[in-house]
C-alpha cells in the first residue's frame, strides 16, 4: 500500500500531522544548533546532531506524504526534481550578487560563507543531472 495521501482523512491524521510537525521542527532546529557548534569547534556533536537532523528530516517528509503533499504520479515526481534542478543549477548568479552585496558592507567573512555554497549548489545540479542521465530523461 501507498503512503502517499494515506492519512489524510484517516482517524489518526492528527497524530500523523503531530509528527510531521515535531519532525521537521526537530530537523530544522537541529541544523541552527549545527552551525553554531561548528562555530564553537564541536563537529562530533555537530556530526552527530546532523546525522541525526538527515534522518528527522526524512521522517518529517514521508509523513508529509502520508498527508497528501507532493506529488504521487512518477512523470509528476520528475518534474519536481526538474524544478529542483533548475534552482540549483542557476543558483550562482544570485548567490553571487548577495555575497558582492553582503561584502560591499564590510562583512567578507558572511560574503565567503554564502559563496561557499555556490560550488556545493553547483554539485547539487550535477547530482540531479546524473540521475537524470542514466534514466534517458530530459532535463528541459
Ligand atoms: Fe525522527
Ligand atoms: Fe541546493
Amino acid at each position: 500500500m501507498a503512503f502517499y495521501g494515506s492519512a489524510k482523512g484517516a482517524s489518526f491524521e492528527d497524530q500523523i500531522r503531530l509528527l510531521h510537525t515535531a519532525e521537521v521542527k526537530g530537523s530544522e532546529e537541529y541544523y541552527v544548533l549545527i552551525a553554531q557548534a561548528r562555530e564553537h569547534g564541536l563537529n562530533d556533536l555537530a556530526d552527530a546532531m546532523q546525522a541525526n537532523a538527515n534522518e528527522d528530516a526524512a521522517h518529517g517528509g514521508r509523513y508529509a506524504s502520508m498527508l497528501g503533499e507532493g506529488v504521487s504520479a512518477e512523470d509528476a515526481i520528475w518534474d519536481r526534481a526538474r524544478a529542483f534542478w533548475q534552482a540549483e543549477a542557476s543558483a550562482r548568479p544570485a548567490l553571487q550578487s548577495i555575497a558582492d552585496k553582503v561584502r560591499a558592507a564590510g562583512r567578507d567573512d558572511i560574503a565567503d560563507a554564502i559563496e561557499d555554497t555556490i560550488p556545493e549548489e553547483e554539485g547539487h545540479a550535477k547530482r540531479l543531472e546524473a540521475v537524470f542521465k542514466a534514466h534517458g530523461k530530459t532535463l528541459k
